[in-house]
């Protein structure tokens, strides 16, 4: 079943999301959580260090594995995802490096560790709680829309339209990798509960179409209609096209954000 969340503002979904994943960690202080990289999540994360920061977080028994990591970048260089995580997240919480999962984007034996990352997964018993944001193209992770799902962990072709949004992070757009490793959509699927987040008008119709339209590989995130604990959370920008629709949005925090509505 999908929930749609609409919150007064990006920190607020980055509060909301917080206090989903404190009451986890709270209930199950082993969990495992499916992380993303992207801008959004980090109102996410830094609510979670301030947390952590305030004595009421503790992620020693916590593992994380995140969704893809970029091919031909060292993973201590600034642009790979792992140092993002290691600045947004982990440099300021109590995690232990050997709980800390990433795909090795550039292992000599491709598919061999494919299998590993995947077998690593499901030896920790599965995502207890998997973060998504939503790429301009629908992709999730690093799937991209094509012409099948894709199960496993494998490596993908970015395409164009990609390359062009995460050229922003990159000194110039030469530098964007042209490859990565994406956990599938297996794993995503398998887990036990979702959480798709987004901000920003650009959004809202991507989005829309991936919770309204039908389930299409071409629109990756369409998958996840199928999935039975899927939260959509957006601010009220990214949530203006369900909010249009009629589609059932509930509203957090709604009496300041909305006005008259
Ligand atoms: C990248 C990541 C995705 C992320 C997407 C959107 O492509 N691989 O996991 O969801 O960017 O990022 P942003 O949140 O910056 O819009």
């Amino acid at each position: 079943m999908i929930k749609l969340i609409c919150t007064k503002n990006k920190e607020e979904m980055g509060r909301y999301v917080a206090d989903r994943i404190e009451r986890l960690i709270k209930r199950k202080p082993d969990a495992v959580l499916g992380l993303p990289t992207g801008t959004t999540p980090i109102v996410v994360y830094n609510e979670l260090a301030s947390r952590f920061g305030a004595g009421r977080l503790d992620f020693s028994r916590v593992k994380t594995f995140n969704l893809d990591e970029y091919c031909g970048i060292d993973e201590n260089d600034t642009d790979s995802y792992r140092h993002f995580m290691m600045e947004h997240l982990f440099s300021k919480v109590n995690i232990r490096p050997e709980n800390i999962h990433f795909p090795d984007a550039d292992a000599i034996d491709l598919e061999k560790e494919c299998a590993r990352y995947d077998g690593a997964i499901a030896a920790a018993g599965g995502l207890d709680l998997l973060l998504l944001g939503i790429g301009h193209n629908g992709h999730i992770g690093f799937n991209e829309p094509q012409s099948e799902f894709v199960v496993g962990t494998h490596k993908v072709r970015l395409s164009d339209s990609t390359i062009a949004a995460n050229a922003r992070l990159f000194a110039s757009p030469s530098d964007v990798p042209r490859r990565a490793v994406t956990m599938g959509i297996g794993s995503m699927m398998n887990a036990a509960k979702i959480i798709v987040m987004s901000s920003g008008a650009d959004k809202s119709e991507i989005l829309y179409q991936a919770f309204h339209g039908s389930v299409k590989p071409g629109l990756p995130a369409s998958i996840l209609q199928l999935h039975d604990h899927c939260t959509v959370v957006g601010d009220p920008d990214a949530m203006r096209c369900f909010r249009e629709s009629g589609m059932p949005v509930e509203y957090v925090e709604n009496e300041n954000c909305f006005g008259g509505e």
